[in-house]
């Protein structure tokens, strides 16, 4: 048995030295090892496993066990089972040190975790070349966990940051969008003041732009759900589509109000003037899309202005464009803009009954509406009546309210109207005159 003692460690100037622990009840193997060793490495020596415990209990954590078998009380198989169970001590390499040759006790203490056999008598050489062979590989292992730990901190640190940088794109997102709203909510307010102007300036026709706007909202929905014109509607937002009708007869300003206010018959000159307010609301409209980026709006906007009154026979005006020649919108709102000038008081003729109007409109299918158009307003009708009834002009309450069809009756008293019958009568009170001497009741609907 070899004394219980323990070599304090050799000094060395250039830091700090691997440390190897050598565990060996025989004095003599002790002394062999460490003198082949501590030239290069600090080494504890250790003449039982109690020892070796003892030592690491006060602090020294080896780089490397050296250990030995046959020892009394606790063998080299206990001691690294205790090794290998400690978290402190698990990952240090031990190497069996024994004079056992056989193979059974090898891979038994192979099993239990030891990374290698030197068989004694050991040669100095080969033992430091083992050593520095598994201090190597420990060295190296080391080197890839600390590679391993550093990329996961990175990863979690990219982790965090992916997820700060999502936050604010998330708050950046809500910042645009709510800003955009806001630019989109004040342009539409401009327009719609602008187009309010333009109707103050005309005192026959008071609310007929919201009206209208609300009527293509039923035909443009009644449209959809029919599934006809589908390729065209393509890319179409039908909210922005309704909210751009607003502007149709924006051309109105550039209207004198001699003829724009007159109450008397137009004359021809005075007519054509009246046309012009398509033309007038195209260029209006192409100088505000230089100003603004709102394009898909101020497109249909165009597109309305220049085509509402142009009909499905050519005859319309100001370009004399022929059935699908004829942009579907101003299509659309060739039917809403009439059933509304219909429906209206004005100061030349009394407010005709839905039923009334809707024959009228039924009457220009195929000469001054589209065909299909005018077959899906007719079966969303009903719609155009309950809203007006609701929200619309105060005629169409007046006449729902039980003096339907009165209207049109008043109008025959008046004498001079041309909305006279359901039958030729109503289709002329919506005929766009391109002479003179047109009556009062056409005039209004020119001029819508
Ligand atoms: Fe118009
Ligand atoms: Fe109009």
């Amino acid at each position: 048995m070899a004394d219980d003692r323990t070599a304090p460690p050799v000094a060395e100037a250039e830091g700090p030295r691997e440390k190897v622990m050598i565990v060996d009840d025989d004095l003599t193997n002790l002394i062999f090892a460490k003198s082949a060793l501590s030239e290069t490495y600090d080494v504890y020596t250790a003449p039982s496993a109690a020892k070796m415990f003892s030592v690491m209990g006060a602090g020294v954590v080896p780089d490397i066990v050296l250990l030995d078998i046959s020892m009394p009380v606790m063998d080299g198989y206990e001691a690294i089972r205790r090794l290998k169970a400690a978290p402190a001590t698990a990952k240090v390499p031990v190497i069996f040190l024994t004079a056992m040759t056989n193979t059974q006790a090898e891979m038994d203490g192979l099993s239990l975790g030891a990374v290698d056999y030197i068989s004694k008598p050991f040669d100095p050489a080969l033992l430091r070349k083992r050593v520095e062979i598994h201090l190597t590989v420990v060295a190296q292992k080391r080197l890839l966990e600390d590679q391993r730990n550093l990329l996961q901190e990175q990863k979690g640190q990219l982790e965090e940051q992916r997820g700060q940088l999502l936050e604010f794109n998330r708050n950046l997102m809500g910042m645009v969008e709510e800003k955009t709203s806001r630019v989109i909510e004040l342009q539409g307010a401009i327009l719609s003041t602008v187009a309010d102007l333009v109707e103050c300036r005309d005192d026959f026709t008071g609310g007929h732009v919201n009206r209208t706007k609300n009527f293509l909202r039923l035909l443009v929905g009644a449209l959809s759900d029919s599934g006809l014109y589908s390729d065209s509607m393509i890319g179409w937002d039908l909210e922005l589509l309704c909210r751009s009708s607003e502007l149709h007869d924006v051309g109105k300003i550039s209207v004198s109000d001699t003829i724009l206010l007159k109450r008397g018959r137009l004359t021809a000159e005075e007519f054509e003037e009246i046309k012009l307010h398509t033309i007038y609301g195209v260029k209006i409209i192409e100088r505000m899309a230089q100003a603004t980026n709102e394009i898909d709006y101020l497109k249909h906007a165009r597109i309305f202005a220049g085509t509402h009154h142009e009909r499905w026979d050519g005859s319309g005006y100001p370009t004399g464009l022929k059935g699908e020649e004829i942009p579907l919108e101003g299509r659309l709102l060739a039917i809403c803009d009439v059933y509304d000038a219909l429906v209206s008081r004005r100061p030349y003729k009394e407010p005709l009954s839905h039923e009334t109007a809707v024959g009228v409109i039924v009457k220009g299918r195929g000469t001054h509406f589209d065909p299909a158009l005018t077959d899906v307003f007719e079966k969303v009708s009903q719609s155009f009546k309950a809203w007006g009834v609701r929200n619309g002009p105060g005629a169409l309450r007046e006449t729902e309210a039980g003096a339907a069809g009165s209207g049109a009756r008043r109008v025959q008293e008046r004498g001079g109207g041309g909305f006279g019958g359901t039958s030729v009568g109503l289709g002329t009170a919506v005929a766009i005159s391109r002479g003179a001497g047109v009556s009062s009741a056409r005039q209004g609907a020119l001029k819508k």
